[in-house]
């Protein structure tokens, strides 16, 4: 589904590459989660894949393919048709991308819209009732509000509900969960594993928090400086790091009573 060859991606023409040397392949249905470092390029890979890197970033070598489509060459058109349907992304700081001047309704609506011929009741409804799968339990309110007389923590929640309204074949998740607190951390990632379950989503999931990766992922990936440390299956990473750099981040999980919990 997902195959990038040997990707390097550089912020400006004569800086050193954010990651380089990047081999990926996913199938359809997958899960890979990344971790790693601030500052590893874990961003940057997933906003190379989803065709939106910032500022002056580029992908300066190397390629990515989803199915049959090389990413490269797709018009500005054919980028509109993926994004959103096929390809969607759960941004690192989601609550941040919401227009601050448009409640949450309108902008939903539109987003709806844009990618489905509906009626904007319609679009409406199904906003509201993605929004009560990711817990927000007053969604018609939050509809109703600007993004700013939301929390951190309910818009990020908006910004999931978005990136999952179609049924993605591949969702990339840019640490989704951080701002949450654990209750709703594990009922965001129960919804992202029915996704799975349901619709053979794919999803690359970065995160800081090894035990979520564990939980969720049938591979891992540990990310260092722009690089691929480590990847595996998560009993591979476990049992046997090819790394120092994974072995010593395996060291820093806390233990209880002797007993490690990843
Ligand atoms: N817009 C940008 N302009 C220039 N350099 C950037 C930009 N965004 C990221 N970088 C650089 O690319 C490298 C990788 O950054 P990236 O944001 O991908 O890291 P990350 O692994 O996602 O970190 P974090 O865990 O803190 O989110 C860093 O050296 C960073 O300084
Ligand atoms: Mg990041």
């Amino acid at each position: 589904m997902l195959s990038i060859q040997n990707l390097s991606v550089k912020y400006g023409k004569n800086a050193v590459p954010a990651v380089q040397g990047i081999h990926l392949e996913m199938k359809q249905g997958e899960i890979v989660s990344i971790v790693g470092e601030s500052g590893s390029g874990k961003t940057t890979l997933l906003r190379a894949i989803m065709g939106c890197l910032p500022g002056s970033g580029y992908v300066a070598g190397g390629n990515i393919r989803f199915g049959d489509q090389s990413l490269a060459d797709l018009s500005p058109e054919e980028w509109r048709n993926l994004r959103g349907t096929e390809l969607s992304m759960i941004f690192q700081d989601s609550g941040a991308m919401l227009n601050p001047v448009r409640r949450i309704g309108s902008q939903y609506v539109e987003y709806i819209c844009m990618h489905q011929r509906q009626e904007k009741k319609k679009a409406w409804k199904q906003a509201t009732e993605m929004l009560e799968k990711m817990h927000l339990t007053d969604a018609d309110r939050v509809m109703r509000s600007y993004p700013f007389q939301l929390s951190g923590g309910m818009r990020q929640r908006v910004g999931i509900a978005m990136a999952m309204t179609f049924q993605p074949r591949l969702l990339l998740a840019d640490e989704p969960t951080s701002s949450l607190d654990v209750t709703t951390q594990s009922q965001i990632v129960a919804q992202m594993l029915e996704l799975r379950e349901k619709y053979g989503t794919g999803i690359l999931l970065v995160t800081h928090n090894l035990g979520t990766a564990v939980c969720m992922a049938d591979r891992i990936i540990v990310m260092h400086d722009g690089h691929f440390a480590d990847a595996g299956t998560r009993e591979e990473i476990l049992n046997g790091p090819v790394s120092d750099y994974t072995r010593k981040l395996l060291e820093s999980v806390p233990a209880m009573g002797g007993e490690r919990f990843v």
